[in-house]
């Protein structure tokens, strides 16, 4: 190699390292922030905050609890979809800040995980515990994002 290439060789570098595009989003997200909780997270919370707690009727007040592995099943799942719903709203534009926005996604993936663990010891008390920390995380986010004086 003669040293009157090295120049071009510099500069293909350099150009290389400064033009090269961002590389394109791997996902797309599908389903707005609205549409996600509608959607996605509201059926999958309900269903865990459903699986455990008293119903009162004519012969008083009843405990109840899942009453199947396919039950458990179930609740397991759906706090699957909790924590993971945690992650897709930091996806794409549903991100809206790196601050309150990511923190509260994160609390919401973290609640998620102790509610998977609750469903999967099948401890009732600890499913309880789990779907009011859950609760907590919906609720701080909306206090800060959500338009409450409709
Ligand atoms: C990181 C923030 C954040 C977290 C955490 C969060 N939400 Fe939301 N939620 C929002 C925002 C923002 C809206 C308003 C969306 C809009 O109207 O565009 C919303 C709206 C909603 C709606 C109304 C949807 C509609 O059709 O109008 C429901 C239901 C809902 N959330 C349920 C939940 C539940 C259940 C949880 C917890 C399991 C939760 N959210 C956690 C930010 C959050």
């Amino acid at each position: 190699m003669t040293a009157s290439k090295w120049p071009g060789i510099v500069a293909v570098a350099l150009l290389s390292g400064c033009d090269k595009p961002p590389a394109p989003s791997p996902f797309q997200a599908v389903a707005n922030v609205k549409q996600l909780m509608a959607g996605v997270l509201e059926p999958a919370a309900d269903l865990y905050w459903d699986a455990v707690g008293t119903v009162d009727d004519q012969s008083g007040s009843k405990a109840h609890a899942p009453a199947t592995p396919e039950e458990w099943t179930a609740v397991r799942n759906s706090a699957y979809v909790i924590a993971e719903s945690g992650n897709l709203l930091l996806m794409g534009n549903r991100l809206r800040d790196q601050g309150d926005w990511l923190r509260m996604s994160q609390a919401l993936v973290v609640a998620g995980r102790h509610a998977l663990a609750a469903a999967e010891s099948r401890n009732t008390t600890a499913v309880f515990d789990a779907g009011a920390e859950v609760y907590d995380a919906c609720t701080k986010c909306h206090a800060v994002y959500v338009n409450n004086t409709k």
